[in-house]
């Protein structure tokens, strides 16, 4: 009787607490898996959950397994058959109730590659638009001796499928690479993105399928890969020096405003990330690589020679992750470039990070973690 009576509050009184409370690993040394095992081929995305105790989705690009260029991971990028430079790269839909890695679930191809306009993919962002309850899916592609252009597509739900509806996002610089999107609480919408070395935000239509021309301009030159979010009423803009799939990783320049259109302030004069290459925090885990060499004068570098990344990484994007109090954890990622476990593009794993912000809204440097803690 008395273990009929304990089961039934297990099931009655513990499990409900279980199942909304759950804590997990996140593990910077193993590659992610999937849900059979293999090695999630799945970078430069968006990685977000839409409804409370629902899935995350990740919305990320497959680049197929290729070998990574010897040396540096721009080269050859001038030919269309090169690694990390071909045309068929898939948008992956991936799905996980907790973000661990052996729990990623394969959804399917966002849109296939015949029915979206012809480039090398990056950079895929989904964001939930409240104004026409859409999902609304943006990336950024590469077309060779022409600007590099965004792409929009539309579903009913995050697993789409997604349909093109404007094949070049008219941003009134013409066109871009890295971008990001935010979505305010008001329902408004803007894009952070790099053109010709330099950085702008730009709010868009209320469908997001235009952009309306408004927009500021930041100072810093040779940035990209920018995270566009809002905390606590603050704006940040989150950018970094240009990393041309790099393997010594960027910085992460913060700045901050009240305003979506600014103007920002940076935070310090200088990053979260980049540190002096003599600093005995960079162990030799960080650089393990078959192929990879660090490209001269890119990412940390081009700010300081003497510096690197310590965690690595070029920023991605942030992760909202919040417990069932209601805390949020902003998990920053970023995509380690060239540091394929075997060598293999598709391999190129990514470190994952909680960022530290302070009361006056500040974020705290990065550290290299080998694992965290992490209340789902
Ligand atoms: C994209 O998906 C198609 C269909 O599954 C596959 O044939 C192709 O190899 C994929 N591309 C990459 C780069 O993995
Ligand atoms: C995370 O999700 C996977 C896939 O559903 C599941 O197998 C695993 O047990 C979950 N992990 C935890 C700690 O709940
Ligand atoms: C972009 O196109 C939309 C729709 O035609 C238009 O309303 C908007 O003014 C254009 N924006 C810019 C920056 O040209
Ligand atoms: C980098 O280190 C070298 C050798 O110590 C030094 O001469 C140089 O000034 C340093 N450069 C910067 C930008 O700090
Ligand atoms: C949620 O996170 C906050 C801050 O770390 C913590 O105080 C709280 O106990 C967490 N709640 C649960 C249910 O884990
Ligand atoms: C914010 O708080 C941190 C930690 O207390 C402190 O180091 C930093 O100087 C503060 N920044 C500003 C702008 O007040």
């Amino acid at each position: 009787m008395k273990k009929i009576l304990n089961s039934l509050l297990y099931v009655f009184f513990l499990f409900p607490l279980f199942i909304h409370a759950v804590q997990v690993t996140i593990n910077n040394l193993q590659p992610r898996l999937d849900i059979n095992g293999i090695i999630m081929d799945a970078h430069d995305g968006s990685i977000q959950q839409f409804e409370k105790n629902g899935l995350y989705y990740m919305h990320a690009m497959q680049y197929g397994l290729c070998e990574e260029p010897p040396n540096y991971g721009c080269d050859g990028a001038g030919m269309s058959s090169k690694c990390g430079f071909q045309m068929n790269h898939n948008i992956s839909i991936w799905s996980s109730p907790n973000l661990t890695s052996g729990s990623w679930s394969y959804v399917g191809n966002a849109i296939n590659v015949a029915d979206r306009p012809a480039g090398v993919v990056f950079r895929p962002h989904l964001v939930y638009n409240p104004n026409t309850k859409l999902y609304v899916l943006i990336w950024n592609y590469m077309r060779w001796n022409l600007p590099s252009l965004y792409a929009v597509a539309i579903a009913e739900t995050p697993s789409g499928p997604f349909k093109l509806i404007n094949s070049a996002l008219n941003v009134s610089r013409g066109g871009g690479g890295d971008f990001d999107i935010l979505v305010d609480d008001d329902g408004n919408g803007y894009i952070v993105y790099s053109q010709n070395y330099y950085m702008s935000v730009e709010q868009l239509t209320p469908d997001f399928y235009y952009s309306t021309g408004k927009s500021y301009m930041f100072k810093e030159y040779f940035v990209e890969a920018p995270i566009f979010m809002k905390k606590n009423n603050i704006y940040y803009v989150l950018f970094g020096w240009c990393c041309c799939y790099c393997m010594q990783g960027s910085g992460v320049l913060v700045h901050t405003s009240n305003n979506p259109l600014g103007p920002y302030t940076l935070q310090a004069e200088d990053d979260l990330a980049c540190v002096t290459k003599s600093d005995n925090s960079i162990t030799n885990v960080q650089l393990k690589s078959v192929n990879g060499l660090p490209t001269p004068n890119q990412g940390c570098e081009f700010h300081n020679i003497n510096t690197t990344s310590i965690v690595r990484s070029q920023q991605n994007y942030i992760i909202k992750v919040t417990n069932s109090t209601g805390y949020t954890t902003y998990v920053w990622t970023g995509d380690r470039w060239q540091q394929a476990p075997d060598g293999i593009k598709g391999h190129e794993p990514q470190y994952w990070t909680p960022l530290n912000f302070y009361e006056n809204g500040t974020i705290g440097k990065m550290q290299w973690l080998d694992e965290f803690i992490l209340n789902v």
